[in-house]
């Protein structure tokens, strides 16, 4: 069945302890937080010190998806804050087989992000490597936004290259997932939703996550 990550990004940021208490009894499988630096993307979100601080009070698989420029020089301050999956930008850095081994050699599950103008055929060198692919259906920066989709064809196309070549990495798709977008993605053959503005804006996060297990 397909994975729920509900993103932090859209939590109550003066409450936090408690928010990811909520969405972890609501049954999501990851927690997905979203580290901006203000220079990848425009917005400067939290880094690992505020994860690393709500790590004690949750059993969730902390999926880290990080938006800054040279990504290889913060993967040990990441690892260390409690991360467990760590996804980088593809147009973040000039060395990602470098920061996915770098990953790997922390023992963590390594990822590369794809932009919503990057295509498949850009990172096809690195999919051999990785343990997940993240494709950006929102251009990154904020949540809220309306969802691209272009990205249909990007997910239908990592999940034949994965068939055929017995690749071993799990598709997450991001950005504007709600009811009906998370239809057509597992259609497509996602594995992974991630989900802000449309898990936290309810009351009702119980119901908003079993929404997306389509
Ligand atoms: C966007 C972030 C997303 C965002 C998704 O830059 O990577 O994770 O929080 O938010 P929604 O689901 O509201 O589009
Ligand atoms: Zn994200």
């Amino acid at each position: 069945m397909v994975k729920i990550a509900p993103s932090m990004l859209s939590a109550d940021f003066g409450n936090l302890k408690e928010e990811i208490k909520d969405i972890e009894a609501a049954g999501a499988d990851y927690l997905h937080i979203d580290v901006m630096d203000g220079q990848f993307v425009p917005t400067i979100s939290f880094g690992p010190m505020i994860y690393k601080a709500i790590r004690p009070y949750s059993d969730l698989i902390f999926d880290c998806h990080l938006m800054v420029e040279n990504p290889e020089k913060v993967i040990d301050n990441v690892v260390e804050a409690g991360a467990d999956i760590i996804t980088v930008h593809y147009e973040s850095t000039n060395h990602i087989h470098q920061v996915i081994q770098k990953i790997k050699q922390h023992e963590k599950l390594a990822g590369v992000v794809i932009n919503p103008g990057t295509p498949v055929s850009e990172i096809k060198s690195i999919l051999p490597d990785v343990d997940m692919v993240l494709v950006m259906s929102v251009n990154p920066g904020f949540g809220g936004q309306l969802f691209l989709d272009s990205t249909i064809d990007k997910i239908k196309d990592l999940a034949n290259l994965r068939s055929e070549h017995g690749y071993n990495y799990d598709i997450e798709v991001d950005g504007g997932i709600n009811a009906e977008t998370a239809k057509l993605c597992v259609e497509a053959g996602v594995d992974i939703l991630v989900a802000g503005s449309y898990i936290f804006e309810s009351e009702d996060r119980k119901e908003r996550i079993e929404s997306l297990r389509v």
